[in-house]
């Protein structure tokens, strides 16, 4: 599907359904074709999984078909993709890990999870989606991608799965054949743990403007005070791109790289041309003396114990609920429910809401205490 085609063809249809809803109704016309094939549906967007592949022992790509309502991404961008577990539906967002320009090709484009050991919904994704499934999707969003103006040096740095944006970035930019002097410096515990090493590796290869940087972080041993001295830091950017003080950076990967990196480049005076994405909310540290408590969710009839750190989201969903959600890192608001009474704490600030009638954002709010919540 051409995006360019692919419009028309959506407009087009816009038109012929004014009418044939007409005859469909109470329904609407793309209820009856979603029958014959879930992607010709314009009242909700699907994907179909089209091909499976493991990147290393627990990441997995996953091709995905997009429905006639999709429109194309930006490298960088990522999508809410919806997971049905066990008759429960959860939402999670992925960065989109292939290029912009794959989707001119073949009219899909690719996710790359990680299964993270307490992370229920990635571990399926891994081991139990398949091809011929289909999955909700949203359509891509995000700001962290490359400006149409070229940067003229970029610096990305990633660790784990926060490689799947640089990745797009890096192939979208040689597919356009505009590749300008890229350093890209990549964290991971060991070679083989590399998502899309064998091709970035290729890719340097085959490209001298792009300069990969591989740390090892086990390579000194697996104990925390050998694994950290292979943290990022100054000295070892300095020696690894000595440039770095002339670069746009680009950085995603877990929060303390991140803030590693932001504190950095805020001291040298350049946080103005650094870029993050995140995976998760960064959490304020949590009081020594911060309870739990008992939650109460009013319209379920449900109440569970919680501790003082676990999101109410997870809360509820570990007691059975299925709460509305999105990007469960108090971006989207799609979480969003009222406070009735008691206390909770906004785990990014630490903030405490306890007027009844308050917004509480379930998935970075934790129970200071005991607290009812008008879900
Ligand atoms: S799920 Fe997006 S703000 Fe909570």
């Amino acid at each position: 599907m051409q995006p360019s085609n692919g419009t028309a063809t959506t407009s087009l249809w816009s038109k012929v359904a004014v009418i044939t809803d007409l005859f469909a109704f109470p329904l609407r016309t793309s209820h009856y074709l979603e029958l014959v094939n879930p992607l010709w549906s314009t009242h909700k967007l699907q994907a179909r999984i089209e091909r499976v592949w493991d990147e290393t022992k627990d990441a997995r790509t996953i091709t995905l078909k997009p429905g006639l309502n999709w429109r194309g991404h930006r490298a960088g961008q990522h999508v809410r993709v919806g997971i049905p577990v066990e008759g429960m539906h959860y939402t999670r967002t992925y960065t989109i890990s292939s290029s912009a320009e794959r989707e001119e090709q073949d009219g899909c484009f690719t996710i790359t999870v990680k299964a993270i050991a307490d992370g229920r919904i990635s571990r399926h994704i891994v081991r139990n989606l398949k091809v011929g499934d289909y999955l909700p999707i949203g359509l891509p969003q995000g700001d962290f991608y490359l400006p149409d103006a070229q940067p003229v040096k970029p610096l990305f740095i990633t660790a784990g799965s926060g490689i799947t944006p640089a990745r797009s970035m890096i192939t979208s930019l040689i597919a356009r054949e505009r590749l300008p002097d890229s350093v890209h410096i990549h964290y991971a515990p060991h070679e083989f743990d590399m998502i899309f090493g064998q091709e970035l590796r290729q890719l340097a290869q085959q490209y001298p403007r792009y300069t990969l940087h591989e740390v090892h972080t086990h390579a000194l041993g697996d104990e925390q005070e050998k694994r950290r001295q292979c943290y990022f830091n100054e000295e070892q950017l300095s020696r690894l791109c000595p440039d770095w003080r002339e670069r746009e950076v680009y950085a995603c990967g877990p929060p303390a790289l991140l803030d590693a990196v932001k504190q950095l480049f805020e001291q040298a005076g350049r946080f103005r041309y650094v870029h993050t994405e995140r995976f998760r909310a960064a959490f304020a540290e949590v009081p020594k003396d911060a309870v739990g408590g008992l939650v109460r969710f009013a319209q379920s009839d449900i109440a569970v114990q919680a501790d003082h750190q676990t999101p109410l989201l997870r809360v509820a969903e570990d007691a059975g609920m299925n709460p509305p959600h999105g990007c469960r890192m108090g971006i989207c608001h799609t979480c969003n429910t009222t406070l009735v009474s008691g206390c909770v704490r906004d785990l990014r600030t630490g903030k405490i809401i306890n007027e009844a009638g308050s917004i509480v954002q379930t998935c970075v709010c934790a129970a200071a205490g005991d607290c009812e919540l008008n879900q």
